[in-house]
């Protein structure tokens, strides 16, 4: 899959689906030539013009005044050496020069991909990965920059990393370093990214590229619900099912920035890694600074083969433990039934009616720990709130299991309350500043994860949970964003690496947990999906998507999600009427329909509905069960954008193409209205599809579609279809 071309000194990575072209140039300086859809035939007739662009500096050793890193495509472009562009690193040495040329020095090629040590990673069988490693090196700093490019056999995908090695006799200080950067020749690019804010995360933002710098950034120590590291530049005119399409995704749940710049001749370049804003990371002689990993991808045919791309990548090479591509349990929790105000009677009513309907997992939310009665209270105290459940946590864990469910609990171990037993007798932990008194966030102070002492002691708490109350699965909360970031135990030069060792920290704290216990199904959360990102995936395989929980917003929010992330990642949630976050009275059909879309769960109190209400939520689950592995696992596309109009469509295909499932959702009802048809994706053209006692030729779904029943009324209306392949001699 890699191949290198000494005489033309080009790298070509490729598969079935995409081709990577690599050239070092003149002087060693190591260009970019190419990313896209597979190139069998390459010649290397393909090079990078040679012309005197004025005031377009030539590096030193250059022959002429026609070469300039200032116009060219490159790799991993620096600083201060020519290239006015924005950079992928900037690095200060002992000098004080932030000058630096990185320049070709060596290469490898090894089957597989190299480990991360302490970072989120994708991984896979050797046999089916091939990894480039490319050693730039800046003499003169006495620096060492590796590039790394890995291929796999079954993936439109890229992943790159990189990494500085100081081999030098002074310390440099590292204030950027990029995961990846890539350059794009001239051609016209709109851009989409994922901005938002609570309870409205990832709302798909689309724009033209023009002149000029465009910065996708978050400072808030967590991926945030303000801006998701993700990003995809395509074609003008591409669709959902047409156009080229790149994508730009980072394995980080810390600040992270995208840099997206379209240059004097219109070329345009994408860097994306740890946001450099503050960041600033001490690397002494003979030390490594390890980035995070980026995954880009390629699509020929418009985004839903990219989410597609990504949806296989992340369920197949990022995911992974017992969970990994498995149905998960539909939950109960009981966070808006019944806030802070629970008793045990409350919650066995609770678990009474939830098995009866059929949910599987019982989850515990948040309340039931320390001295917790509200939200001002007690985080960092993780042993029981005593007297608070009659049975004890451990007996009523034991319980629900008596009932036949399974048993969860909600945790938000990074932070602390000053009202609480660890603040009092620890106050030294928080992130904060000598003298000055660090900003409160919903009543709460963030603990510093860059250290030890913190890590082993919450450790030690959370393992006594574990071993002493019958647990499956753990709600991983964090309810606040990072500020007066600075460590008490690093000296005052380092304070540049905190929020990067808050993140190594928990990552490691994560790998430790989630090694010991295997079992324990995690669902990340941050005041719901303020830390859906990529990084998050590998230590926990679902998230929940946003605290929103009304259908008609989560249409919005689950569509801009499913843009990366795959629907078996994406915590949804059937909740009461009028809906908590927007006040939005829908019917359980449409409340169904798209908590159905992804990991299905229950959260409102199931004793006050209705005998009508239970029978239609019954079905529900009864469905679901029995079409789990296509709901959460099937191929996704997505039909009509409600960013678009006023109705959104997706659906599910089998891997075999024998089966799909299609949600219909309609906002407003509209009278005279249009007819809406709705054309199907993803089927085998040949086969014939059966629904409703109706036959469909697999092409006609594709190509004429259905009609949406005209008929449906009122507005937050929604149509569910299931088609099933006719057996060849039906
Ligand atoms: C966050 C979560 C909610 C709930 C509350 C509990 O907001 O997103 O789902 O767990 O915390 O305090």
């Amino acid at each position: 899959m890699i191949l290198f071309d000494k005489q033309l000194n080009v790298f070509h990575l490729s598969n079935d689906q995409i081709s990577y072209l690599i050239q070092i140039e003149e002087g060693g300086n190591v260009a970019h030539l190419y990313f896209g859809k597979k190139i069998a035939h390459y010649s290397g007739g393909y090079r990078y013009p040679r012309l005197d662009r004025s005031f377009s500096p030539n590096p030193p050793d250059s022959s002429d005044r026609l070469f300039s890193l200032d116009t060219l495509m490159l790799e991993f472009p620096g600083n201060g050496f020519g290239d006015f562009r924005e950079a992928a690193y900037a690095i200060r040495q002992s000098d004080g020069s932030r000058v630096s040329h990185f320049v070709f020095s060596d290469y490898q090629i090894q089957q597989g991909k190299p480990a991360l040590a302490g970072l989120p990673q994708t991984h896979g069988a050797d046999d089916g990965i091939e990894t480039l490693i490319l050693s730039l090196k800046d003499d003169v700093a006495g620096l060492e920059l590796q590039l790394f490019y890995t291929i796999f056999e079954d993936a439109a995908v890229i992943v790159r990393s990189s990494k500085v090695i100081n081999h030098g006799n002074q310390p440099v200080t590292i204030e950027q370093l990029a995961s990846q950067a890539l350059d794009f020749p001239n051609r016209p690019f709109d851009l989409i990214h994922l901005p938002g804010a609570w309870a409205k995360e990832r709302q798909v933002t689309r724009e033209p590229i023009n002149r000029g710098i465009k910065r996708l950034d978050c400072k808030r120590g967590s991926s945030s619900h303000q801006q998701n590291p993700f990003a995809v530049l395509l074609e003008p005119n591409a669709t959902e099912f047409t156009g080229e399409c790149f994508g730009f995704s980072l394995l980080y749940s810390g600040n992270h920035e995208t840099i997206i710049e379209k240059d004097p001749y219109h070329q345009t370049r994408v860097i994306m890694g740890i946001n450099s804003h503050q960041f600033a990371w001490q690397l002494p002689p003979t030390e490594s600074f390890q980035a995070p990993e980026a995954v880009i991808a390629y699509s020929e045919t418009g985004l839903n083969q990219l989410s597609a791309t990504y949806h296989d990548f992340y369920d197949e090479h990022l995911i992974r433990g017992k969970y990994k591509k498995q149905e998960r349990p539909i939950l109960i929790n009981n966070w808006e039934a019944t806030y802070f105000d629970f008793n045990e009677e409350k919650l066995d009513a609770l678990v009474d009616e939830a098995k009866e309907l059929g949910i599987e997992l019982f989850v515990l939310d948040d309340g039931w720990f320390g001295q917790r009665e509200d939200d001002q209270t007690s985080l960092g105290d993780w042993f029981e709130n005593e007297g608070k459940l009659a049975s004890g946590l451990a007996g009523f864990a034991q319980k629900v299991h008596d009932k036949g469910l399974q048993f969860g609990l909600w945790l938000e171990p990074e932070m602390v309350s000053g009202d609480s037993e660890l603040n009092r007798q620890h106050p030294d932990w928080l992130l904060q500043v000598p003298n000055r008194k660090p900003a409160l966030s919903r009543s709460q102070y963030v603990l510093d994860f860059s250290r030890q002492d913190v890590r082993d002691h919450l450790y030690q708490q959370l393992t006594q949970l574990f071993d002493t109350v019958a647990i499956d699965y753990i709600k991983w909360d964090m309810n606040r964003s990072l500020s007066d970031v600075y460590s008490l135990l690093l000296d005052p030069a380092q304070q540049g690496e905190v929020a990067h060792r808050y993140l190594l920290g928990l990552y490691e704290f994560l790998e430790k947990l989630t090694t010991a216990y295997p079992t324990i199904l995690f669902e990340g959360c941050s005041g719901g999906g303020g830390r859906f990102d990529a990084g998050f995936l590998y230590y926990m395989p679902q998230i929940w998507t946003s605290d929103n929980t009304d259908a008609i917003a989560r249409l919005k929010i689950q569509y801009g999600t499913s843009l990366v992330y795959p629907p078996s990642t994406m915590g949804a949630h059937v909740s009461a009427i009028p809906n908590h976050q927007t006040q939005r009275t829908t019917d359980l059909a449409i409340r169904g329909n798209a908590a159905m879309s992804g990991l299905l769960g229950y959260e409102l109190d199931l004793t006050q509905l209705t005998a009508e209400e239970k029978a239609q939520i019954k079905e529900q689950i009864t469905f679901y069960k029995k079409h789990r592995r296509l709901l959460q696992l099937g191929r996704f596309a997505r039909l009509l954008s409600p960013y678009e109009g006023n109705d959104a469509a997706w659906l599910y295909v089998s891997p075999d193409k024998k089966e799909a499932i299609v949600f219909y959702f309609r906002v407003l009802a509209e009278a005279s209205a249009p007819l809406v048809t709705l054309k199907l994706a993803g089927l085998d053209p040949d086969l014939t599809y059966q629904s409703g006692g109706e036959s469909f030729g697999g092409d006609e779904l594709m190509q004429l579609g259905l009609y949406i029943d005209p008929h449906l009324a009122g507005d937050y209306a929604t149509q569910r279809f299931h088609f099933v392949a006719k057996a060849p001699h039906e």
